[in-house]
């Protein structure tokens, strides 16, 4: 924080006029103000210092009780005492306060208030000087070219020019010839908050207001200011708590941040941070993509994991990223208002809302996995992976990944660089499961792959580990007597013996161990899930309330249906009725494609096929079948609808499993 330095009369007489302004008029952004906009567009400095030699003498003052005046006064006369009061009392500032280069600056704001600061052509400068060699800072006086606060002063730099070399010269003159880059950024951190009751209120949250001006006529831009200014008459209104502005300029560059008047029903004032920068936005917005997936999602909890944070699966860099993971996930219950409504592009609003006591039961998370590829391949790329857990069933969640900020600019692979001010990506939201018949498993010992809801049932909802050891041992042991077979199959012999030079006994032991955990743990959904790639089980079986699912119009009654995949499914975890997506057809034909012919694997055909197998639809962000690394896009449009449920005409799936685990 910079000392504030005494100012000009005018420059106090202008704060005056402008808070005065706007005390008598309602605040209106598009409304002119007629009065402070006339005076401060006059550029006669002496007429404006008669004017206030003026205003502070003769009896022509506003009434008493003014607050705005008695600041101006009391400043006007104890100038000594002002810098004190300031800091303690927090009162409004007239001289618009300085801004450092990368450095954000908060502030507290009234309703109907603006609060002014300066970005000094000093400051773009900064860059230039930092170039030069530090024997030619040291040649210009400055001692110490680490010391930010030193480079930071705004006097010091032009002074000392003089002494640089006439190479340094020429090279500091083309650096500041062209204008300078600078990126105006800023966040509200909090924000009034309606009434109990106040519904109607509760959707228009009252946005702060950026003005910027780079001329010295409008030294104090704001909404009763908006002459000269680049962001002319509206200003930038923040979105979301999110406001940003990019210029070229070779000036002092002006800020006014406005609030406007609360409606009825409002109260309270606004936290923000503002912060300038010449080499990219301090704060940052992503609004193309919420750089997450969701893996799956059971009536209690949810597992989301990002796009991949950096182009090598280097085990270096992999372990780079579990030290340290900018990466987090907030996410607020949906409703009518939450405490974020308003401030969903704010990182500061987020972060602090987030960890605000009793306002959450869940807790999220999060680690650093290699595992998941949209696609099913194995690329070991990093991710970051969150756990939500201690959610309510059925119920919306509006969720916020954000990279953490730090002075230290971070760069991933499309997401583009990240300063101090951290980076927010698009609002997401899902909906948690109704019934307890489906548990999200994931990180399991053998089925290392599985990663997403299977039959469950309510004695297992806070309990994965006793569910997922029921699965793993049966396949454990379908895969012993499979690999028993394996061994038969001259694996390890030299390649004339080998049964195909293209694939191994790895390749085959690997997609057999895929193909067997996905058929043992089917994908399992709500019995109301109206996604059409879905087909009913335990059709015949009542639900935990005791009553029987209602039955599918058209739909014959077939023993395929009125029983799971896995019998085991039936008899040891008793789901009860739930709704299955099919394992992708692919994985059957690699086992084919991938296994010795002496062991005799076949994929059914036809019909027979279309009851056990789901086929990959032509849009990859759309699930119509199952497959290891599945994963959700969030946002995407066009899901699932209500196009009803068209089941397949095949009237028996008996021996799906047996047929290939004894093949
Ligand atoms: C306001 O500024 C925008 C660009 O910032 C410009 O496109 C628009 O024409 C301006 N409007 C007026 C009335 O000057
Ligand atoms: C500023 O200048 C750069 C090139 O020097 C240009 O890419 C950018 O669009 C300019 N920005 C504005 C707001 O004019
Ligand atoms: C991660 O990177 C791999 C390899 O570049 C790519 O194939 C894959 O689609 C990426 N995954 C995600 C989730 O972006
Ligand atoms: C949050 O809760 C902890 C203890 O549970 C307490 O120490 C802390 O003061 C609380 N913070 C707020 C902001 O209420
Ligand atoms: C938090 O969970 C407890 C029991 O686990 C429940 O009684 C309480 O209502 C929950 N609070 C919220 C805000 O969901
Ligand atoms: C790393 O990724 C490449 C492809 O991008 C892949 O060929 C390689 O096997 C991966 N390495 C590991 C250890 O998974
Ligand atoms: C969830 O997000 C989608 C797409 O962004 C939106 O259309 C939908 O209204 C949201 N749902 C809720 C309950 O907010
Ligand atoms: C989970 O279930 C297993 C086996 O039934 C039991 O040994 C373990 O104590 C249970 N854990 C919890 C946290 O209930
Ligand atoms: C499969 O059998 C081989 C010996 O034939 C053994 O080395 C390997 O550990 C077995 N794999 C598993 C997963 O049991
Ligand atoms: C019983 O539970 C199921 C699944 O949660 C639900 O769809 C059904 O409406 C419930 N029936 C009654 C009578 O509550
Ligand atoms: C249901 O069964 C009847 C005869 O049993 C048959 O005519 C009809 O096509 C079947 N419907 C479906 C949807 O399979």
């Amino acid at each position: 924080m910079q000392r504030p330095r005494l100012l000009p009369l005018q420059s106090r007489l202008l704060a005056y006029l402008v808070a005065t302004g706007a005390c008598i008029a309602l605040w209106t952004p598009s409304l002119p103000l007629v009065h402070a906009a006339e005076v401060l567009v006059t550029p006669d400095h002496d007429a404006l210092d008669s004017l206030a030699l003026h205003a502070f003498t003769s009896g022509d003052i506003p009434h008493i009780g003014d607050e705005a005046f008695d600041r101006e006064e009391s400043d006007g006369y104890e100038p000594e005492f002002s810098y004190l009061d300031r800091s303690l009392i927090g009162r409004q500032t007239d001289a618009p306060e300085p801004l450092k280069n990368n450095e954000k600056t908060e502030k507290d704001i009234d309703p109907e208030t603006t609060l002014h600061f300066v970005f000094e052509k000093g400051q773009l400068r900064l860059r230039s000087v930092v170039d030069v060699p530090l024997d030619a800072l040291e040649a210009r006086g400055i001692d110490n070219a680490s010391d930010e606060a030193g480079l930071g002063d705004t006097t010091l730099v032009p002074g000392k020019e003089g002494d640089v070399g006439d190479d340094e010269m020429g090279e500091l003159a083309k650096r500041q010839a062209g204008s300078s880059r600078v990126w105006l950024t800023a966040n509200t951190c909090r924000q009034p908050m309606p009434n109990g009751d106040a519904k109607e209120a509760r959707k228009n949250h009252p946005q702060l207001v950026m003005y910027v001006s780079t001329s010295p006529r409008n030294k104090q831009p704001g909404p009763d200011a908006t002459q000269d200014t680049l962001t002319n008459i509206t200003g930038v209104l923040f979105d979301g708590g999110y406001a940003s502005f990019e210029l070229n300029t070779t000036s002092d560059v002006y800020i006014g941040i406005g609030a406007p008047k609360l409606e009825e029903d409002w109260f309270g004032s606004w936290h923000f941070e503002l912060a300038a920068s010449t080499d990219g936005p301090y704060h940052s917005y992503d609004d193309a993509t919420p750089f997450l997936y969701m893996i799956d999602t059971d009536s209690e909890s949810t597992l989301f994991i990002s796009q991949n944070l950096s182009s090598s699966n280097d085990t270096v860099e992999v372990d780079r990223w579990r030290a340290q993971n900018p990466f987090h996930m907030y996410a607020f219950p949906d409703g009518e208002w939450t405490p974020v409504t308003g401030l969903e592009r704010s990182y500061c609003a987020l972060k602090e809302q987030f960890n605000v006591n009793a306002t959450r039961n869940f807790t999220i998370d999060t680690s650093i996995t290699t595992k998941f590829n949209k696609i099913g391949g194995d690329d070991n790329m990093p991710k970051s992976q969150f756990h939500v857990r201690n959610l309510q069933s059925a119920k919306t969640y509006n969720g916020f990944v954000v990279i953490e900020g730090s002075q230290q600019p971070l760069t991933i692979p499309g997401t583009g660089t990240t300063r101090g001010g951290g980076r927010v990506f698009q609002a997401f939201n899902w909906t948690t499961k109704a019934d307890d018949s489906c548990q999200v498993l994931f990180d399991l010992e053998f089925c290392d792959m599985v990663a997403y809801a299977v039959p469950s049932n309510t004695k297992f909802k806070l309990n994965d580990s006793a569910l997922a050891e029921i699965y793993e041992n049966q396949a454990r042991t379908y895969y012993d007597n499979f690999n028993k077979s394996l061994a038969q199959v001259a694996c390890d012999t030299v390649s004339e013996a080998q049964y195909s030079l293209a694939v191994t006994c790895e390749d085959c032991a690997k997609t057999y161990k895929n193909w067997l955990c996905m058929v043992l743990m089917p994908r399992c959904e709500d019995w109301t899930a109206t996604d059409p790639s879905l087909v009913p089980r335990n059709i015949k079986t009542p639900f935990a309330n005791g009553s029987l699912p209602e039955m599918i119009p058209g739909f014959n009654d077939s023993a395929a249906f009125s029983q799971s995949r896995n019998p085991k499914i039936d008899s040891e975890i008793e789901p009860g009725p739930y709704k299955e997506l099919k394992p992708c057809e692919d994985m059957c034909f690699d086992i084919v494609r991938t296994c010795p012919a002496q062991m005799g694997f076949a994929c059914p055909n036809g019909v027979q096929r279309m009851g056990m197998y789901g086929q990959r639809d032509e849009n990859p962000d759309r699930l119509t079948c199952s497959f290891p690394g599945a994963v959700v896009k969030l946002n995407a449009k066009g899901g699932s609808g209500m196009l009803g449920v068209h089941l397949p005409t095949i009237t028996s799936i008996a021996g799906l499993v047996a047929v290939m685990l004894l093949g």
